[in-house]
C-alpha cells in the first residue's frame, strides 16, 4: 500500500505507524498508535503490513462494517487442522454454525454444567491448598482442559478417556504453531497432529454415540449432538468440537491465572471475595445468578478489562472497506486488539492499577469492555468461560486467600494468549479466612 497524500480521507489509506518495540510491549505500541492516530493506522505486524483498528468507536465501526466485507484471516494451517470450525466458515454457513452452537453454551444450560464444574474443581482446590501451586499458569491450563473435557465432552477426570483425551490434544495443539505455509508438510509435529485429529473425531464420535444413548448429565455434548444431527452447510460438529476446546483453554487459563494474580496483590478484595466464595459454595446457584457474587464478578470484570487474554483478531478485507474515513483496499491485513479501548483514563480513571471497585459503584463501565470480541465472531464461550472463572475463584477462595511467594510477574507473552513467561508460585492461607 502507498500513501496518498493530498486526497480527500474516505480515498486515503489510513496513517503509518513505527511500531518499535511490538513484541516486547504490544499494548503500548497499539496505545500510542491510536494516540498518535486515531481509531485507524497502519503498521507491521509479524512482517506483514496490518490496518490496525482500535478504541471504543473504531471496535463499533469495524464490527458493523463486518459481515460480508471482512473474513477471519485464516492460514492453511488452521484450515487443515480445523476444517469446517466456526472460524474457518463465513456468511450463511457460518451464521448457521453459530445459531446451533450456542444454546448449548449459553443461557438455561449453564445451571446444569455447575456441578460438574465443581466435581472437576474440588480436588484440585484441595491440592492446591495442601501444596500450593509452583507453576499457575501450567496447573490453571490443565484444570481448564479438564473442565472443558468435563463440560464439552461429558469425560470426567478419572475416566480412561480422560488420559486419552488429554494426550492426543496436547500432540493436537502442538501442530497448531508449526509454520503455517507449505513448510508444514515438513514437520512431524504437523503429522502427529493430523494423526491425533483423527483419534480425537474418533472419540468425539464414540462419546456423542453414547451420550444419544443415554444423554451426560452436566455436559453440552447431547445438546450438541442435536443440533447437528443434519450438519449440511453449517460445518461437522467434531471441528466444532476441536474448535471450542481450542477457544476455551489458553484464553480461559489465562483469565483465572491473572484474577489469582491480582487477587493475591490485593488482599482487601481477596477477603471480601472469600466472603462471597463461602456463600457460592453453600449456593452454587448463585453462580449463574448475575445479580449475585457482586465483588467475584467486579474482579473478574476488572481483570478481563487489565489482562485481556488476546491480544489481536485478524481479518481480510475481501472488498475495499471504510473505516474511521479511509479507504482499506480488497485483500488487506486488517486486526483489532480487544483491549484496544480498556485503558482510557476518561472512561476507566487509572487505567493500569486493579480497581475492582470501579465496577461495584458503576456497573456499566462493563458495557465498554471488548475482551469477547464483537460483531459476527464474537465469543460464543463468554458466558462459560466467566462461569468457568466464577468456579474456580470461589473453590480456592472457599479454601485460602491466595499469597505469591515471589513478586508479582513482570514478564509477560502476549500470544496465544496473556501469560506470565516465568513460574508463579502461589500457596493459599487458609487460617485467615476464618478469622
Ligand atoms: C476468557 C476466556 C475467553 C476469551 C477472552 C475469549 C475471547 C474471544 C475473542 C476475542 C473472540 C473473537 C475472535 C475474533 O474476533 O476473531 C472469540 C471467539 C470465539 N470464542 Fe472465545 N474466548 C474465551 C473463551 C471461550 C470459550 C470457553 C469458548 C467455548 C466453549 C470459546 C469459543 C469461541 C468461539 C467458538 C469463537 C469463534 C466465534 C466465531 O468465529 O464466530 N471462547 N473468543
Amino acid at each position: 500500500m502507498s500513501e496518498q497524500a493530498g486526497a480527500p480521507a474516505a480515498a486515503r489509506l489510513p496513517p503509518q505507524h513505527a511500531a518499535q518495540g511490538f513484541d516486547e510491549n504490544p499494548l503500548g505500541v497499539l496505545q500510542e498508535g491510536h494516540r498518535q492516530h486515531g481509531p485507524v493506522f497502519r503498521m507491521m505486524v509479524d512482517g506483514a503490513e496490518t490496518v490496525l483498528v482500535g478504541t471504543w468507536a473504531g471496535l463499533g465501526e469495524l464490527f458493523a462494517a463486518e459481515r460480508g466485507q471482512l473474513e477471519v484471516l485464516n492460514t492453511p494451517l488452521v484450515h487443515d487442522l480445523f476444517g469446517s470450525a466456526l472460524f474457518n466458515l463465513a456468511g450463511d454457513s457460518h451464521a448457521e454454525a453459530r445459531r446451533r452452537l450456542r444454546p448449548a453454551l449459553s443461557g438455561r444450560e449453564l445451571p446444569g454444567y455447575v456441578p460438574s464444574l465443581l466435581e472437576v474443581m474440588g480436588p484440585v482446590a484441595a491440592l492446591w491448598e495442601q501444596r500450593g501451586v509452583g507453576d499457575l499458569y501450567t496447573a490453571v491450563r490443565a484444570l481448564t482442559g479438564a473442565l472443558s473435557a468435563r463440560v464439552l465432552l461429558g469425560i470426567a477426570p478419572g475416566e480412561t478417556d480422560a488420559t486419552v483425551f488429554a494426550a492426543d490434544f496436547e500432540r493436537f495443539v502442538a501442530a497448531t504453531s508449526v509454520p503455517p505455509g507449505w513448510r508444514r508438510f515438513t514437520t512431524s509435529r504437523y503429522w502427529v497432529g493430523r494423526a491425533a485429529r483423527r483419534r480425537l473425531h474418533t472419540l468425539f464420535g464414540r462419546r456423542a454415540h453414547a451420550s444419544a444413548a443415554g444423554p451426560h448429565t452436566g455436559s453440552a455434548l447431547t445438546a450438541l449432538v442435536a443440533a447437528f444431527d443434519a450438519p449440511e452447510r453449517a460445518g461437522r460438529l467434531p471441528d466444532h468440537l476441536l474448535a471450542l476446546l481450542i477457544a476455551a483453554r489458553e484464553t480461559t487459563a489465562s483469565l483465572i491465572t491473572w484474577c489469582l494474580v491480582e487477587l493475591a496483590g490485593n488482599r482487601r478484595h481477596a477477603v471480601l471475595a472469600a466472603a462471597e466464595a463461602h456463600a457460592a459454595m453453600a449456593s452454587p446457584e448463585l453462580l449463574t445468578r448475575r445479580d449475585a457474587l457482586p465483588v467475584l464478578r467486579a474482579v473478574l470484570t476488572e481483570t478481563q478489562r487489565l489482562h485481556s487474554p488476546n491480544l489481536l483478531s485478524m481479518r481480510e478485507a475481501v472488498c475495499s472497506v471504510e473505516l474511521g474515513g479511509f479507504r482499506i483496499p480488497a485483500g488487506a491485513r486488517v486486526a483489532y486488539s480487544p483491549s484496544a479501548g480498556h485503558f482510557d483514563p476518561e472512561v476507566f480513571p487509572q487505567p493500569h492499577a486493579f480497581r475492582p471497585g470501579r465496577y461495584l459503584a458503576q456497573q456499566e463501565r462493563s458495557a465498554r469492555l471488548r475482551a469477547f470480541g464483537g460483531g459476527a465472531h464474537a465469543c460464543l464461550g463468554r458466558p462459560l468461560a466467566e462461569l468457568m472463572t466464577l468456579a474456580v475463584m470461589a473453590s480456592v477462595l472457599h479454601r485460602g486467600l491466595p499469597r505469591l511467594l515471589g513478586s508479582p510477574p513482570d514478564q509477560i507473552r502476549y500470544r496465544p494468549a496473556k501469560a506470565p513467561l516465568a513460574p508463579v508460585a502461589l500457596v493459599f492461607d487458609s487460617q485467615e479466612i476464618a478469622s
